[in-house]
């Protein structure tokens, strides 16, 4: 999949890792759709970057994606990648009140049911195209959980086992399957997060990420240095030791 001749759509495109995907891969001469729910930060990507194309779409809702994909596809028959960007995560307290059900509701609405309600809605355009790619982010928390986000991280390891099985299922078609699974990156997916020192600047998240989605052949997963530790943990047996940095006790 050569994703710098692609016209690539890219959920939650004006913030963060969305946004930096979305004018690295426009700097390499892809042609690119962002999407996002906040209309001034949708705005000022697009404003910053004449060429984009961008669209108000909130990814937790069924039937704003079905209206959504129709369009997209409508203004843009071109389309042939997809990057399932959009996500959330929020801390939850088992301990002293009850689950909040609201928080894990939205979170696999947005991060599991919205990746997957938008390939469906995708899937047959696709196909028509001489080659496309279906690209999901999970996270390094999908391999070794963080415990105070438990919906999160059981939807991002959701959203790797669902990128393996659609992977294998459309091996003999035109469209392949890239999963990008992010160490931690400085952006403000959790409040304060673009601060914390031990994360990884956004920057150098993006130049080793992009280089290696956009290598020949594409890989089945793009995975920077960083996050080897918490992707190879049960294969290395060190699976307890990264748990424990992670959960400090
Ligand atoms: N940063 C990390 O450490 C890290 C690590 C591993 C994986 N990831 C994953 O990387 C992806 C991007 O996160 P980020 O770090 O760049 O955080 P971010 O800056 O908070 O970006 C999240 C994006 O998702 C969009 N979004 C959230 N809910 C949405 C909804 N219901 N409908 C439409 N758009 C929605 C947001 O749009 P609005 O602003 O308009 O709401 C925003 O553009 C996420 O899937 C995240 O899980 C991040």
């Amino acid at each position: 999949m050569d994703f710098s001749k692609a016209t690539i759509l890219i959920t939650g495109g004006n913030s963060g890792i969305g946004r930096g995907l979305a004018e690295a891969l426009a700097g390499r001469g892809a042609k690119v759709i962002v999407t996002g729910r906040n209309t001034a930060s949708l705005q000022a990507t697009l404003d910053s970057n004449p060429g984009m194309a961008g669209y108000e779409v909130d990814v937790s809702d069924a039937e704003s994606i079905t209206s959504f994909a129709s369009l997209v596809t409508a203004e843009h028959p071109d389309l042939n990648a997809v990057i399932h960007n959009a996500g959330i995560m929020e801390v939850e307290k088992a301990l002293p009140e009850a689950l909040d059900l609201d928080i894990v509701e939205r979170t696999i609405a947005t991060n599991l049911l919205g990746p997957i309600r938008l390939t469906a809605a995708l899937l047959a355009h696709f196909s028509g195209k001489q080659e496309a790619a279906i690209v999901t982010v999970s996270s390094g928390l999908a391999f070794v959980p963080r415990a105070d986000t438990p919906t999160y991280g059981a939807t991002k390891a959701a959203i790797h086992s669902w990128s393996q099985s659609l992977r294998h299922e459309l091996r003999k078609t035109n469209i392949a399957v890239v999963e990008i699974a992010p160490p931690l990156v400085a952006t403000e997916l959790t409040p304060g997060q673009s601060n914390n020192p031990r994360a990884m600047p956004l920057g150098d998240f993006l130049t080793e990420a992009v280089s290696l989605l956009c290598a020949n052949p594409t890989p089945a997963e793009v995975l920077v240095q960083r996050v080897m530790p918490q992707r190879t943990a049960e294969q290395t047996g060190n699976f307890d030791a990264v748990f424990g940095m992670i959960n400090p006790s």
